[in-house]
């Protein structure tokens, strides 16, 4: 048999055997039986010594040609073996269900307000100021001029430690903390967690957010505290807000004021809340911070100042028209994506 009838009957053998193989590793094993280094082709190639020098033209075009056709012939049937695998893989799956989203986590509302709020006061000049969370009694109260029987100090109201301090009921503290290490002009904030015995309801929490502001320089005025926290709740809330001021009693502030705001809570009727808390500083608050630094940096003959202390919660409750403050720690991912 010359080596060309031998060639297509190695063809013709491969071809018609190739759809015998149902298996890749049977498919591999059949490549090698053909095109291997042992392989039949491999094989009949070696025949070509043989081949009278005129026709080694045409039966190495042959031999090619055989080696193309069975190596294709091989690549289409690992197509299909390959299409078999992937239809048996995802049999009885429902490719037209709509695929699960995974979950992506988003700022809790109260960061987004408190966000909100920084970025806000830090464009009108205030600096970010921080304090501890467990405060002597000192930078709590004392130096805040509330005297020893002011309720806010009574245990009831307070939690206290055993080595006599206290968490802060406050972020008031860090306007002490602030005028004992810097010399005026100040004019920072404090955003925080401050700590009281309440009893937890709608609109109170036993650990809660405040943001605290001070301003303190020569001449600052209640136009100013009130120019500032107005402006500012615009800012926020946008220029219909509604905000009133009320005259009311702080030991730290003198005259001193609480600031409503209008709440217009989903399924509830509007109201006033309370938001904040203000007042021009107290000149018996410059006389501590006087007594710790042992200078006249805040003689109360030379300087004035305004502070104020807004509830965190509270002004998430108003930017979201939130009913109740629990929903803000309570963790509920229902309610927190509407936040995303
Ligand atoms: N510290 C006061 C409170 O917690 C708020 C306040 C801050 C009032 C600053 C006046 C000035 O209620």
């Amino acid at each position: 048999m010359s080596l060309l009838t031998e060639l297509d009957s190695i063809q013709e053998e491969a071809v018609a055997a190739l759809n015998g193989v149902a298996t890749e590793a049977d498919l591999e094993q059949f490549r090698l039986a053909y095109l291997g280094k042992k392989g039949k082709v491999t094989a009949a190639s070696a025949g070509m010594r043989d081949v009278p020098k005129e026709d080694k033209p045409l039966v190495g075009q042959k031999l090619n040609e055989v080696r193309t056709a069975i190596s294709s012939a091989i690549d289409e049937r690992q197509s299909a073996l390959t299409a078999e695998r992937d239809a048996q893989a995802v049999k009885g799956i429902d490719v037209t269900l709509p695929g699960r989203r995974p979950l992506t986590g988003s700022l809790h509302p109260l960061t987004q307000v408190l966000d909100q709020a920084v970025n806000t006061l830090r464009r009108m000049g205030f600096a970010l100021a921080e304090g501890p969370e467990i405060e002597t009694e000192w930078h709590c109260f004392d130096a805040l001029n509330t005297p020893p029987d002011h309720p806010a100090r009574n245990e009831t109201d307070t939690f206290y430690f055993e080595n006599g301090k206290l968490l802060r009921t406050h972020t008031s503290t860090v306007q002490i903390r602030t005028m004992e290490t810097q010399a005026p002009p100040v004019r920072i904030i404090a955003p925080g967690s401050a700590f009281r015995r309440d009893e937890i309801d709608a609109t109170h929490l036993t650990v809660f957010n405040q943001l605290e502001g001070l301003y303190v320089d020569e001449n600052v005025t209640l136009a100013d505290l009130k120019g500032t926290l107005e402006y500012f709740l615009r800012c926020v809330f946008g220029d219909d807000t509604e905000v009133r001021f009320r005259p009311h009693f702080f030991p730290f502030t003198e005259p001193s004021f609480e600031v409503d705001m209008k709440l217009h809570a989903t399924g509830k009727d509007a109201k006033w809340i309370e938001i904040a808390g203000c007042g021009m500083v107290d000149p018996n608050v410059f006389k501590a911070v006087s007594q710790t630094r042992g200078d006249a940096a805040y003689d109360p003959e030379k300087v004035t100042g305004f502070a104020f202390g807004m509830g965190l919660d509270r002004l998430a409750m108003l930017m979201y028209g939130l009913p109740d403050l629990r929903l803000l720690i309570e963790n509920d991912t229902r309610f927190l994506k509407q936040f995303a």
